[in-house]
Parts: C-alpha cells; structure tokens; sequence
C-alpha cells in the first residue's frame, strides 16, 4: 500500500475517534460543554467550547488537566437541586471501558476542598451503551448546606484500557439548610499523574480495583457559613 497524505489523515482521525471520546456529564452540563441546551458561550468565546470534554484529564503517570478542567462555565442558568432530592444525571457515553469506579463530590469553595457524597465501585457505568445518553441517579445529602456556587465534580476510573482518570465539573445551585456543614471523605484521584495512586486494569489483576486506596481516603467536614438574608431597603424621598 502507498502511503499517502490521505491514508495517514484517516490514520489520524481513526486515533482520534478511539482516543478522544470517552463519558462526561451531560446533565448538569459540564462546564463549556458543547451542547446546544447548555449555557452558550458569547460571540467572542466560541474558540473556548470544549468538544472534547468526554476525554480523561490525565493518566497514570500524566495530569493533563486540573480536577475541573475549566475554571468556570459559560454564563447562563444553573440548575438548582434541593438537599435530599435524587438527581437524575445524564451522561454522554461514547465507550464504557467495562465500567470502573465513579466518586461524586461537592465545592463549595470553587474547588479547593471537595467531600464525596456519593460512590459506585467496580460496576460504575459498566451498562451504559456505547454512543449513549445515560442515566444516573445521584442523592444529594438530606444535610447539603445552601450553596449558590457549588460545582458538582463525577470521576470515574476505568476497569479496561488505558490507567486514565476522567472527571467532569458542573456549577449547580442547591437549596437545603442556611449554612451547616457536610461530612464525607475526600476523593481519591487515583491514576493521575506520577506518584498518584495506581489502580491496575481490573481485568488483568486479578481482580484489584483499588479497594485499598479508596478506603483510605481521608475524612472531610466542609463548613458553609449562613447566608445573609437580603434586606429591601426602600428609601423614602
Ligand atoms: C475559581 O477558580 C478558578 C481556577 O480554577 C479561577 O480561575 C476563578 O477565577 C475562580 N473563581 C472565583 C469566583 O474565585
């Protein structure tokens, strides 16, 4: 066969469809996501929509990008999700890598700290159709405090291929208690970058999912201090 410019791009474009497209969020969306319901950037920020917001942000021995990948959404309504109410997150699922292990966690300090409010292991998206929108339930805590710039993070580590950790983060709003504090753990961030903890290919090891690490994940307690109750100050002329 003749190499040519035009076997060498399908070669290319072939890699990037097996290499770019795994699962993000698709409700609440991810931030600069590049779906038509989601907040819409404005004219001067089309160049920052992020059509490949299903990759992984980082390997085994790589941190690609930072835990959310963009530091903030582009303007427009958040979705606003009340204390004890069951979510039912959509995700946009090209492969499923046979599932893994997905940790979902809260900020309400814009990501400098994080608690884990829910987990799935091993079997975390292992049923979701390739090219599919799926559905996920995800409780928020009965005692998540009020918080009108919260952003909701889903990491997930696959069981086949790559050692990559994916992650999404989306900004939400939730309604529940006027200031108090949520307990959990922190997350793992497991086959990011070197030094990171490494979980191994669950097929190939034995079965090892990483059991260990995430049960060593440190405890948390986030405080939200109360908020202001806003006052109509009607002046009178
Ligand atoms: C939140 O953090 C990002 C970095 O991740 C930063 O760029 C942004 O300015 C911060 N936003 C606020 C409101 O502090």
């Amino acid at each position: 066969m003749k190499f040519t410019i035009a076997t060498a791009i399908a070669a290319l474009s072939t890699f990037a469809l097996l290499s770019d497209a795994h699962i993000s969020f698709r409700y609440p969306c991810p931030r600069r996501g590049p779906y038509s319901e989601c907040p819409q950037p404005k004219d001067n920020e089309w160049q920052l929509v992020d059509y490949d917001v299903q990759s992984p942000i980082g390997t085994y021995n790589n941190i690609q990008d930072p835990i959310c990948k963009h530091p903030s959404s582009f303007d427009g309504v958040r979705p606003v999700f009340q204390a004890g109410q069951v979510v039912q997150t959509k995700m946009d699922v090209d492969v499923n890598h046979l599932g893994g292990s997905c940790q979902w966690a809260l900020s309400y300090d814009n990501g400098s700290t994080w608690v884990v409010i829910q987990d799935q292991f091993q079997n975390c998206m292992a049923n979701a159709p390739s090219s599919s929108t799926y559905t996920v339930n995800l409780k928020i805590p009965d005692d998540a405090p009020t918080g009108n710039n919260v952003i909701l993070n889903w990491l997930w580590n696959n069981n086949e291929g790559n050692r990559e950790l994916y992650s999404s983060c989306a900004d939400i709003k939730i309604q529940g208690t006027n200031g108090g504090s949520i307990s959990g753990v922190k997350p793992l961030y497991a086959n990011y970058g070197a030094g990171s903890p490494y979980i191994p290919e669950k097929a190939v090891s034995g079965g090892n999912w990483g059991k260990q690490f995430f049960d060593a994940r440190p405890s948390v307690t986030i405080t939200v201090p109360a908020q202001k109750v806003k006052r109509q100050i009607v002046e009178m002329y």
